[in-house]
Formats: structure tokens, C-alpha cells, sequence
């Protein structure tokens, strides 16, 4: 029997999920006779729920192609939380009701822990309304938080972005330092795991070397026992360069810096740690400070991704696919590391159930005693995964990236749905 297939991007970007979608779509144009058409969801399950879904059959070969080596999402995502079915039923009937008008049996949901939280419902709801659906989840996150993957597409780009702008401005800083600039501070995304912090740790090769101290989510900010080290770093090296995770907490476990904004999900938006941890360091240590708050440029940075992390977005959209032909349901592909040195690696599968709503941290093991750095384990695990560059086709000097048609399915329900 041949169905329509459905394909949604959830919560944050990263700089490869477009390769997922290239895996998705490439493969299922090699399957036309069981998978008809992929249709996008405009804006992530909002589309779907609203019956605003994009033609992914109208776009050329060379464009989905070329999804490879873009960044952001080609049909934009969504943080938009459904609820359980007691508390919302009207929004999981219209989903179904949808899927059922454009014959989707196949859902494909790319995003993080939520996402797969909510993949996982889909496929016991639409059961439960008689309408099975096979729901595969495919993992996206630069936080590296899922759990049972070995890693998270999304992470190894995030990964080298960091460790190469640490290399990169510890040379500036070191410059600078006998006259101007002694304390630099890099901000990087993380809200409960520190991943992306320790990656900036790549950077360096011994104590010297910057980043001189990283802050992780995982470790209670010590204000003293941190403006000892900043200090003691000066005084040796003449500099101290600092990566602070953006989740970041206080001894009280209150994050150092909230904007007070929330999302779907009630995730505070943070952001603000390096300018406050810059200010602790030029109040109490008087030194010049300068900092960065990488923001949306750590996840979006597709120019400088990691060939490794971009194949391995590529394999978890292509086995999303072939999972849902074998009639696997309820499934999230995972990478499953086969040997450290030399670095294999395959995709395996784990149940949904077993994702959804669990978080991975950074182990004990990873993190130096002192809890400023990483561990040689931590090294071992990370140096792998931002191996290799992937560079973007350029033409005039900027990187060229896809560009989609985005044509409509015209839709078959009555419109007068809405969100809650
Ligand atoms: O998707 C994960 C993430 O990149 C976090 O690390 C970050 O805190 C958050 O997204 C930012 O979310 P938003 O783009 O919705 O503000």
C-alpha cells in the first residue's frame, strides 16, 4: 500500500538539520511506490495542525540536495507543545483528521527530547482514533542531550564552531594582553548539560592553553573559587579565557542569567551569563574584559561543520525512512559508536518511549575535579565528532545556500481550527 508521508523540524536549529531533511527526502523518492509524497509541515507541527503543509515533491533533485549543506530550517520549526490527550483531544483529532484527508501514514518528527515526547504520542493516539500512523522520531539537538545516542546531530557543528572561536580569540586576547584585554568570555548554548562548554575545551592541549576555565550547568558557579582562578590564570599566562555555559547555575541552583521570557514547553530563554561573569571579573579583579554571546551564530554556522556530524545527520533521516518501510513504529534512529580509535561509527534504533522526556548530562567522569575543565575520557569522547569539513559551495565569496520553492498542498478541511 502506498501513503504520503508527513516531515516536521522541531524546536532549535542547528547547522545540519537540513541534512536530516536531505536524508528523509532523497530516500523516500527512491521508495515512490510505497511513500507517495513527503509533505512539510510550514513551521513544524503547526503546520500539520493547521493544514499548512509544503509540496516537498515540487522542489528539484538538486535543490533537496543542496538542503545538505544549508543551515536552519528549510521549512521553519516550531515550539509548540501538544498537550496529553485528556487535556487537549480537539488538537490530536485534527492531526489525524489531517493525516487522514491527505492519506499520511508516515510521520516523521526532526527534533529534540520534546519533540520525541511528542512523536511518541502521536503514534499512540492515532491508534486510539483508528487511524495508525507510523511515527519516527529523528534526533536534532545542539544541547547533546538526548539519551541512548552516542551523540546528537546538531552537536559536532556546534562542537568545532566553539573549539575553533576559542583557538582563534585566545590568539587576539594573548596579543592583547601585556597592555589591554586580560579576560575574554565566551557564552555557549546549554541550558541543563554542559556539551557544548566542554567542546570549547578542544581548543587547547595543556594547562596554558586556552579556554583557561569552563563553566558548566552541571557545577554550582562559585563566585569566589572562580575569581581566584581568573587571577591566578593572569598571573601566569597573562590572559584567562573563559567559556560559560548559558545554563549556567548559582550555589542556589537559580541560573545566573534568565531573561525572564518562557516558551511552549516552559523553558526560561536564557542568555546574559558572560556579560554578568564579565562584570564580576572587571568590578572585583579590575581587569579589561571583553565577551561574546555566541547565540544563534554557534548553531547556524554551517560553513565551518563537521563533516562527521553532517554525515551522520544525513544517516539518521535515511534510516527514518527505511525504519518506517519495515514497518518499525514509535522508533528514534540513534548513532552507536563502534570503536574509538579508528572512529566508526553506524545507526541503530532505540524505542521513543525510552527518549522521551529524559535528559542526558555530561558524566561525572568528563569533568576535571576541579571543575573548571574536562577529563581525558571527555577528549576522547568529544575529539572525534568534529572531525572533517563539510564546506558550503561558495560564489562571490559567500556560501551558497538552498533555496526552496515552497508550494503549498492546497488544503481539503475546513479552516476554521485553532491553536490553542
Ligand atoms: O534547541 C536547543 C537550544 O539551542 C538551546 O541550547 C537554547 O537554550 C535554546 O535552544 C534557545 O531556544 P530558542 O531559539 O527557542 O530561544
Amino acid at each position: 500500500m502506498k501513503q504520503n508521508a508527513f516531515y516536521a523540524q522541531s524546536g532549535g536549529m542547528t547547522a545540519v538539520i537540513n541534512a536530516s531533511a536531505c536524508g528523509v527526502l532523497e530516500t523516500a523518492r527512491k521508495h515512490k511506490n510505497r511513500i507517495g509524497k513527503v509533505f512539510a509541515g510550514r513551521n513544524g507541527i503547526i503546520g500539520a495542525l493547521t493544514e499548512d503543509m509544503l509540496d516537498t515533491s515540487k522542489e528539484s533533485a538538486a535543490t533537496i540536495a543542496a538542503l545538505r549543506h544549508t543551515p536552519g530550517g528549510a521549512f521553519g520549526s516550531a515550539r509548540y507543545k501538544l498537550k496529553g490527550l485528556d487535556e487537549n483531544r480537539a488538537e490530536y483529532e485534527r492531526l489525524i483528521e489531517v493525516f487522514k484527508a491527505h492519506d499520511i501514514g508516515f510521520f516523521f518528527y526532526n527534533g529534540g527530547g520534546d519533540s520525541m515526547d511528542t512523536a511518541h504520542k502521536v503514534s499512540q493516539i492515532s491508534r486510539k482514533l483508528k487511524f495508525p500512523v507510523i511515527c519516527i522520531g529523528i534526533p536534532k539537538t545542539v544541547d547533546n542531550d538526548l539519551p541512548v545516542t552516542d551523540v546528537c546531530p546538531g552537536f559536532g557543528s556546534v562542537a568545532k564552531y566553539v573549539a575553533v572561536s576559542t583557538r582563534e580569540v585566545a590568539l587576539d586576547v594573548a596579543s592583547m594582553a601585556k597592555t589591554s584585554t586580560k579576560v575574554f568570555i565566551l557564552e555557549v548554548m546549554g541550558r541543563h548539560a554542559g556539551w557544548i562548554a566542554a567542546a570549547s575545551a578542544l581548543a587547547g592541549q595543556t594547562a596554558a592553553d586556552a579556554p583557561h576555565i569552563i563553566l558548566f550547568p552541571e557545577v554550582p558557579f562559585d563566585e569566589t573559587r572562580f575569581l581566584a582562578r581568573v587571577k591566578e590564570c593572569v598571573r601566569r599566562y597573562d590572559y584567562c579565557v573563559v567559556v560559560v555555559a548559558e545554563g549556567t547555575r548559582d550555589t542556589d541552583g537559580r541560573f545566573i542569567a534568565e531573561t525572564g521570557t518562557r516558551d511552549a514547553f516552559g523553558h526560561a530563554q536564557l542568555g546574559g551569563a558572560a556579560p554578568m561573569i564579565a562584570k564580576l571579573a572587571k568590578d572585583r579583579l579590575g581587569h579589561k574584559v571583553h565577551y561574546a554571546i555566541a547565540d544563534y551564530l554557534q548553531r547556524s554556522a554551517r560553513h565551518i561543520a563537521s563533516k562527521v556530524d553532517v554525515e551522520q545527520a544525513y544517516a539518521v533521516g535515511k534510516k527514518a525512512v527505511e525504519l518506517a518501510l519495515q514497518g518499525q513504529n514509535a522508533v528514534m534512529p540513534t548513532i552507536v559508536r563502534k570503536s574509538q580509535r579508528p572512529y566508526r561509527w553506524t545507526v541503530g534504533q532505540v524505542m521513543l518511549s525510552r527518549i522521551a522526556n529524559r535528559e542526558k548530562m555530561m558524566p561525572k567522569g568528563f569533568i576535571s575535579r576541579d571543575g573548571f575543565g574536562v577529563t581525558a575520557a571527555c577528549r576522547r569522547y568529544l575529539e572525534p565528532l568534529i572531525r572533517g569539513e563539510d564546506y558550503p559551495p561558495y560564489h562571490n565569496g559567500l556560501p551558497r545556500y538552498a533555496k526552496l520553492r515552497h508550494v503549498p498542498v492546497a488544503p481539503k478541511l475546513r479552516k476554521d481550527f485553532v491553536l490553542k
